[in-house]
């Protein structure tokens, strides 16, 4: 069955992969990228890829209208539009959110879950988290807890739809160097020296956006919705029903994919 999926977090490394890789999809009928300014994503067919323009992620919150998740989805997606999937891989660091604990939060906690809720008002029924290793509600690191608390809200509301969810949980992520070397370059020199010295430790320390990416599309495109290559046994499921996939397991996964159907040329 073809789908249409949207993606928030699309202009980030991850969500650019991500972008490209369903694009490149014959079971995809369609990506919208949901997008803060103007954005072209190079490599891809426009037929394919199209953008939403929503300054501020705010909208998603805003139910003035009082008419709840429809009437937001309908505000930012478009009268009437729908989607089959939809792929967050929203995310934002305290530095860059404006310092504070509460911007931070507001991206990767207010800003997700908002998105989840309006994408599941738009059809969505196939949804894929990318999260972060270490996410934990317990956990003692503000950021780990924000994720950890992430996902338990997407389960419930992904529970609470019927929807299947897929919550990926990539350790660093290595992405292309031309990304991210001037805007945070302490990342960007561990990025160097998990590759100059072959640390990914088959997954466990890194992975790369290429290989979320081709997860994603492996959840999307197969038809149970649970990746196509049986590797469902060693992932774990959490309390409400969604498939957690480690760090290591992204890394496992990318390395025996091969894409399902290519569109044709
Ligand atoms: N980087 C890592 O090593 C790492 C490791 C593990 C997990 N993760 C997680 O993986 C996910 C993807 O990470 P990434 O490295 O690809 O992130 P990224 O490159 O920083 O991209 C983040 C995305 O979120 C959007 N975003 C951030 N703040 C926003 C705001 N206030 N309003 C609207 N959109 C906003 C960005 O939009 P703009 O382009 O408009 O700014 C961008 O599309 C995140 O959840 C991250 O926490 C990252």
């Amino acid at each position: 069955m073809s789908y249409r999926v949207v993606v928030a977090g699309a202009t980030g490394a991850c969500g650019t992969a991500i972008v490209r890789e369903l694009a490149q999809s014959g079971k995809c009928a369609g990506v919208t990228a949901l997008v803060r300014r103007p954005h072209t994503f190079a490599g891809c067919d426009r037929e394919r890829v199209s953008s939403v323009q929503v300054p501020s992620l705010d909208a998603l919150l805003d139910d003035s209208g009082g008419n709840g998740a429809s009437g937001v989805a309908r505000t930012v997606f478009g009268e009437g539009v729908q989607f089959e999937a939809a792929v967050c891989a929203l995310g934002s660091t305290m530095k860059e959110s404006g310092g504070s604990r509460e911007a931070f939060r507001r991206v990767d906690y207010d800003y997700v879950c908002a998105f989840v809720r309006a994408a599941l008002a738009a059809g969505a029924r196939r949804v894929v988290l990318v999260s972060a290793a270490g996410a934990s509600e317990d956990s003692w690191f503000f950021y780990s807890r924000v994720k950890g608390e992430a996902e338990r809200a997407v389960s419930a509301l992904c529970r609470e739809q019927g929807a299947a969810l897929w919550i990926l949980r990539p350790a660093l992520l290595l992405t292309p160097a031309r990304n991210r070397g001037s805007r945070r370059p302490a990342e960007a020199a561990v990025q160097w020296l998990v590759r100059a010295l072959r640390l990914s430790m088959g997954g466990h320390l890194a992975v790369t956006v290429e290989e979320v990416a081709r997860i994603t599309r492996d959840v999307l495109d197969s038809a149970e919705g649970e990746g196509a290559h049986g590797l469902q046994r060693v992932l774990s499921r959490n309390a409400d029903g969604a498939i957690v996939c480690s760090s290591a397991a992204i890394h496992a996964m990318a390395a025996r994919w091969t894409p399902s159907e290519k569109i044709s040329q």
